[in-house]
């Protein structure tokens, strides 16, 4: 049985395994750690099974230019299971909740750069159908979804991650 919920104070070590286990490198751990030190993590979820966190998934803020001040997007980034967990439905379970999640804080889309394979099944649609660029030049991998409904209407230009992204080499 797989529990979904906040992450709390002193599980960052394990949350750090799990990560550095699924991508096979520190770079995202660090940029997780760095983004919750400077309180930039509005939502980070955990998966639980058996007390053993096997799961995490992060979201940040995301700037928009030229969009109004006030439209608040989001980016989920990073998503992580452990490897012998994989591909037992925990990512998707982290991914519909924390986008719940985003949306229930006031949080009105959200954007991922990652495999369109995977991400489409959330409902993220290519960003660039919307209006929508980013830093990365990345295309069909880059995707947006609508947290409240006709949010992107109004909403298009170039979407920046938060700066931690860039300092953690990501
Ligand atoms: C991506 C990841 C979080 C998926 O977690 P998961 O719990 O295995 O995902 P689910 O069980 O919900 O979904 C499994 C599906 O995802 C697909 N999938 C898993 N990893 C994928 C990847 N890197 N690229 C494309 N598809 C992927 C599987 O093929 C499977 O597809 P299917 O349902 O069509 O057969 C996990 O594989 C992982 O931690 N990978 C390493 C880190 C990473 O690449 N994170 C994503 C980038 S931020």
């Amino acid at each position: 049985m797989i529990q979904i919920r906040e992450e709390q104070q002193g599980e960052c070590q394990k949350i750090r395994q799990v990560i550095v286990a699924a991508f096979g490198g520190d770079t995202e751990a660090n940029l997780v750690e760095l983004l919750r030190d400077r309180n930039r993590a509005p939502v980070a979820l955990v998966a639980v099974s058996d007390n053993k966190i096997v799961g995490h998934i992060m979201f940040s803020p995301v700037t928009i230019t030229p969009a109004p001040k006030t439209f608040r997007a989001v980016g989920l980034a990073p998503l992580s299971v452990l490897p012998e967990f994989q591909r037992q439905g925990i990512g998707s379970m982290l991914a519909r909740e924390g986008l719940k999640k985003c949306a229930a804080i006031g949080f009105e889309a959200a954007v991922v750069l990652g495999s369109h394979h995977y991400y489409l099944r959330f409902g993220f649609s290519r960003a660039s159908l919307y209006g929508l660029g980013n830093e990365y030049d990345a295309d069909e991998h880059f995707m947006a979804i609508e947290l409240k409904h006709g949010a992107l209407d109004k909403v298009s230009g170039t979407v920046r991650y938060s700066p931690e992204f860039k300092e953690c080499g990501c």
